[in-house]
């Protein structure tokens, strides 16, 4: 076992996880598991390229997470209505993405998704990767419904992903976001049904 800072979780021998192979547009393959303890020091590389981008998350710079706030996120994730996933092309880890159900016992069958592709691998096909694992383990879960997301509206990029997957548009938070005294961005609240739900249409 592994403990920092609170954060108790298996040793990364204790318990390997299913690992799913993929191959980019251009051919080159990558690999999806769920993340491990090993993958802390990754996941905050990518949360600091992530915030030093500065254009696609609420966080600033000053926000970013550390390896050890890492460790223990993964840890937390270790639970029946969670998945931390991550992309690796070889031992670097090149996109994470997450699902997690509502604590609220009356929305506990919505979970928040979230998604990242280093600036390096983005426009290959991890995004598509990841989101299909991340949709598949939703979809097979035998309580979540729904899944839900928040993204910037000038994030045509990611809306395009999201939509291809079944997501649509729900609301809009106008304003949502301040970049500086004057400049806004509008956030879109999105959802998508899991493929067992009462209230997916195609079920009715
Ligand atoms: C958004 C993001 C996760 C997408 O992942 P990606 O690996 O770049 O995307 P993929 O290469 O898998 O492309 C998947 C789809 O995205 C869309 N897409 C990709 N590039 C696009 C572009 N330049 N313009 C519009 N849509 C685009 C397409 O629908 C594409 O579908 P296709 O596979 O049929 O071509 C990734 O670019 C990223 O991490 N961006 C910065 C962080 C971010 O925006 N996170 C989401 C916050 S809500």
């Amino acid at each position: 076992m592994i403990r920092i800072l609170g954060a108790t979780m298996n040793n990364d021998a204790d318990k390997p996880p299913p690992v799913s192979r993929a191959a980019l547009r251009d051919g080159t393959p990558i690999v999806i598991r769920r993340a491990l303890a090993r993958d802390a020091e990754g996941l905050a590389r990518l949360d600091h390229e992530l915030v030093s981008e500065g254009l696609w998350t609420v966080r600033e710079r000053s926000e970013r997470v550390s390896s050890v706030e890492e460790l223990k996120r993964i840890a937390s994730y270790d639970a029946p209505d969670r998945l931390l996933i991550v992309a690796l092309r070889g031992e670097r880890v090149i996109g994470e993405a997450t699902l997690k159900a509502h604590k609220a016992a009356r929305c506990a069958h919505v979970a928040l998704f979230s998604i990242t592709v280093a600036i390096e691998f983005r426009e290959r096909g991890v995004g598509r990767a990841l989101m299909g694992a991340a949709c598949a383990w939703a979809d097979a879960h035998p309580s979540l419904e729904k899944l839900e997301l928040f993204v910037f509206a000038n994030n045509s990029r990611a809306i395009s992903l999201y939509q291809s997957f079944g997501f649509v548009a729900e609301g809009r938070r106008d304003r949502y976001v301040r970049f500086g005294p004057t400049t806004y961005v509008d956030d879109l609240v999105m959802g998508r049904w899991c493929a067992k739900a009462t209230g997916n249409p195609r079920n009715a």
